[in-house]
């Protein structure tokens, strides 16, 4: 990797930085990634109705961006690499709110196109860097939850040369930009906008009050010198993408929590947490870290406060009806760097949530509530009892769900809550090349899960063992994750055995393996449901629409050059289950990733998430003179007509 701004490193570069991956163990590497290989290939052109058999049609030089795409209702749009964002001819776009907007009138005018914003409105604005949403239609009010997960400090803190704050205020204004904004939005002759002074409006982020659930909640681990109970925690960080319940709650997803974490000093704390400190990548070397909250405030330095780290990374449940609620940290539902969380509903109504754990070589999970959603009754349960599992997929195209219980993994109930990770690779779980966003299809059995890229996968360390996750499982080649340091990424469909989302077992196929076979063969080329016209990589957020339309979106290598040429800019594309096809959408502006998607209420507008649009330098959308600002935009149809 060249030197880089450690403002502009990914999570995932950061935590290869600070952490790299441990050396592996014997297995022979060689002779297994050529097994894999194989099963791969051959399991794809079994399973019938996905990739390679709608591959005829568009294999590398046809011309499908010239052909009519019935299935969809739009035409493609070629690749993009300028500075702003393009949709399919016949649909327009429009900014709805971006980083630094003000939700209440005391904030109006608080954005300064030089100086961003004042610590004194930080918490009165749309935070930074939007990503999952969700958009819940509460007595006839369209009410707009999105995530705000992480920060860009140069853009953010435009006083410091570095980007890294340089006092308390500094930490605090960065902590008030992240968490989640709560918003009424309403259309008018001009488009979306918010309802500033809205009783629904709030802001939740590092410091808002909120309460445990489940087997951790109280435990020792959890506690700490502010919370002696172990049951009230302070705020919920580096939320990524988001889930939806049934019964109109928000699910937020805490994926990076490490990064905030530092020491001052040198730590010394038990065995079992400074194994965890390893395992999740906290960080107990005496510097700056990424964004050096503890340099100035006392939680996020570990030497003092070793149990804060245990209080993150959770999937947290917000009410958007009531902006007095308390969020909830349900702790049932595993600590890890959660992706998003994917709502299905099992045959006996059981509720199941799919969740990614998004960093090289750790897992996929599944939870499954003990008691049944009955809509109208009583659903405190639904994310405190049940069960979580782990995803194990075979090389012969089955899987299955494999229960944490102290039963499998020999540890409590809260242990497994907390050290999730642990648990998991106790059951021989298989490790993924970095799971992001999971969609459930509505209307179908089966459910999709973004493989975003993994640069380790098969690499093999200098004394030939392979290279491993944080916890010394190895990164082999397997059929689900056919290639070594793969750079594209890939998406896996699986299907319930019975149809039933309860069910421990399933089938899975590759619903597509990114790739370019403009500039490569073999695997590096892709899926046969890759061609020059729909060329992208690192799929990331994904959603499928009522009409069952996959939509993808991009968080990748947005260079248009070597590997990537051709592909442009981080972009949304969407995908037929049924046919393959993959079809480009809209493109973002060059140095953003793309990513957070839901609809209004009619379903005449889709919104979408533009993050970090300045990365490579651009001040989209404001232009020259201001700095670039996170948004999040609408999407309609020039007719009027349903999107997606
Ligand atoms: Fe926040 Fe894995 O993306
Ligand atoms: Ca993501
Ligand atoms: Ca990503």
């Amino acid at each position: 990797m060249t030197p880089k701004d450690i403002h502009n490193l990914s999570a995932d570069e950061w935590d290869e930085l600070n952490f790299p991956r441990p050396e592996g163990n014997d297995f022979d590497k060689v002779v297994e990634r050529a097994i894999s290989r194989r099963g791969f290939l051959g399991g794809v052109l079994a399973f019938g109705s996905g990739a390679a058999v709608m591959g005829a049609g568009m294999l590398k030089g046809s011309t499908a961006m010239a052909q009519p795409a019935s299935r969809f209702p739009f035409t493609p749009i070629a690749a993009q690499t300028d500075g702003t964002i393009h949709v399919a001819e016949g649909y327009s776009w429009k900014t709805v709110v971006r980083w630094g907007d003000a939700l209440f009138s005391d904030a109006e005018g608080a954005f300064d196109p030089a100086n961003g914003v004042a610590l004194e409105h930080a918490d009165r604005v749309m935070g930074e860097n939007t990503d999952g949403m969700e958009l819940f239609n509460v007595d006839g009010r369209e009410i707009f939850v999105v995530n705000s997960e992480y920060v860009n400090p140069k853009v953010n803190l435009p006083h410091t040369e570095d980007g890294m704050p340089k006092s308390l205020d500094d930490v605090r204004t960065l902590q008030s930009f992240q968490g989640v904004t709560v918003m009424e939005l309403a259309q008018g002759d001009d488009g979306w906008n918010v309802v500033i002074d809205s009783p629904y409006n709030r802001r939740i982020h590092h410091n808002t009050p909120m309460t445990f659930s489940g087997p951790a909640a109280g435990h020792d681990l959890l506690k700490t010198e502010a919370d002696p109970t172990g049951m009230e925690s302070l705020g919920t960080f580096n939320n990524c993408g988001s889930g939806r319940t049934p019964w109109g709650t928000y699910l937020t997803c805490e994926e990076n929590f490490n990064g905030y974490f530092g020491a001052v000093s040198e730590v010394s704390a038990d065995s079992m947490v400074m194994d965890g400190f390893r395992r999740y990548g906290v960080s107990t070397k005496v510097d700056a870290g990424r964004y050096n909250y503890h340099g100035f405030d006392p939680r996020f330095d570990v030497a003092t406060n070793p149990n804060e780290p245990h209080r993150a990374g959770y999937i947290v449940e917000i009410d958007p009806a009531n902006p007095d609620s308390t969020p909830i940290k349900h702790t049932a539902l595993g600590r890890f760097k959660h992706e998003n969380a994917a709502y299905g509903i099992a045959a006996d109504g059981r509720v199941v949530v799919y969740m990614g754990d998004d960093e090289r070589g750790e897992f996929m999970y599944r939870w499954v509530s003990n008691d049944v959603y009955v809509p109208g009754e009583d659903t405190s349960t639904l994310l405190v009892d049940g069960t979580l599992s782990v995803a194990v997929f075979e090389d012969d195209m089955s899987g299955r769900w494999v229960p944490l219980t102290p039963g499998t993994t020999g540890m409590d109930q809260a242990m497994i809550s907390i050290f999730t990770r642990m648990a998991a690779s106790k059951v021989g779980a298989t490790t993924m090349d970095r799971p992001e966003w999971i969609a459930v299809h509505p209307n179908a059995s089966e459910a999709y899960c973004c493989l975003t890229n993994n640069s380790r996968r098969g690499v093999l360390n200098d004394d030939g063992t392979v290279r491993t996750n944080a916890g010394g499982d190895p990164m082999t080649v397997n059929a689900v994750n056919p290639r070594d340091t793969n750079r594209y990424g890939q998406i896996v469909r699986w299907r319930p055995e019975g149809g039933d989302h309860g069910s421990d077992g399933f089938a899975w196929d590759l619903y597509v393996m990114a790739g370019n076979p403009t500039v490569a063969e073999g695997a590096q080329a892709g899926s046969a449901n890759i061609n020059a016209g729909n060329l992208f990589n690192s799929p990331d957020g994904m959603v499928i629409d009522s009409t069952g339309l996959i939509w993808i979106q991009t968080d990748g290598n947005d260079s248009n050059e070597g590997d990537f040429a051709g592909m442009g800019n981080n972009q949304m594309l969407a995908g037929d289950p049924v046919t393959g096809r993959i079809e480009r959408f809209l493109t973002g502006p060059n140095g953003c990733e793309v990513t957070g998607l839901c609809w209004s209420t009619d379903r005449r507008t889709m919104f979408i998430g533009i993050q970090h649009p300045g990365d490579n330098g651009g001040n989209w959308p404001d232009g020259e003179g201001s700095l670039p600002r996170s948004a999040v935009v609408a999407v309609t149809r020039d007719d009027g007509g349903l999107v997606g």
